[in-house]
């Protein structure tokens, strides 16, 4: 049975929806911990960490399922997802140059990386979308609005939202998606 939603709009709700935010939060801090435990050799703490953090990541969409974070029809959620993805790449490869020309280029170094990894998520969510829903990429004639802060693509009619609509990947509302041309 899916648990899809089974929170939503409970009274459990606000305990799904506090969960899913310090569980995402606790994988972040999860992973800078295990980085810092590699950086100073510890091999054994930063495998720890980052079993934890692994966890924690399932644990945050375990919440985000029950709350009905994502769509349960999920593929234009993907193909808007894939174009970010994308575009990320195109936006870290210029944040690592900022970081370099700041001095930083170790830190430019890995976001170069983290970069290509963008992109390589774009194709791999585009090699999906076109095993499993084809027509989701067939957006010939449909309107799309991009998110301006990370490039997500929403595809139909953006106004029919509720007006605290936000990105479902970077959480900015309505007002910074813009029609594409
Ligand atoms: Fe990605
Ligand atoms: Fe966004």
């Amino acid at each position: 049975m899916s648990l899809y939603g089974q929170t939503k709009g409970t009274p459990l709700e606000p305990i799904s929806e506090m969960m899913a935010k310090a569980e995402a939060n606790g994988t972040m801090m999860y992973y800078a911990l295990a980085r810092l435990a590699k950086e100073q050799g510890m091999e054994d703490v930063s495998k720890t960490f980052i079993e934890a953090a692994n966890q924690e990541a399932v644990h945050a969409g375990f919440y985000a399922t029950l709350n009905a974070m994502v769509p349960q029809d999920f593929w234009m959620l993907v193909r808007g997802v894939m174009a970010a993805e994308y575009r990320g790449e195109t936006t870290v490869k210029a944040m690592a140059d900022k970081f370099r020309a700041a001095g930083l280029a170790e830190a430019a170094g890995e976001m170069e990386i983290f970069a290509k990894q963008e992109g390589h998520h774009g194709e791999m969510m585009e090699g999906l979308l076109k095993k499993y829903k084809p027509e989701a990429l067939d957006v010939e004639g449909k309107t799309i609005y991009v998110c301006g802060c990370c490039g997500f693509e929403y595809v139909g009619d953006l106004d029919a939202e509720p007006e605290d609509y936000v990105c479902p990947i970077c959480g900015q509302p309505k007002k910074v998606f813009r029609r594409k041309e």
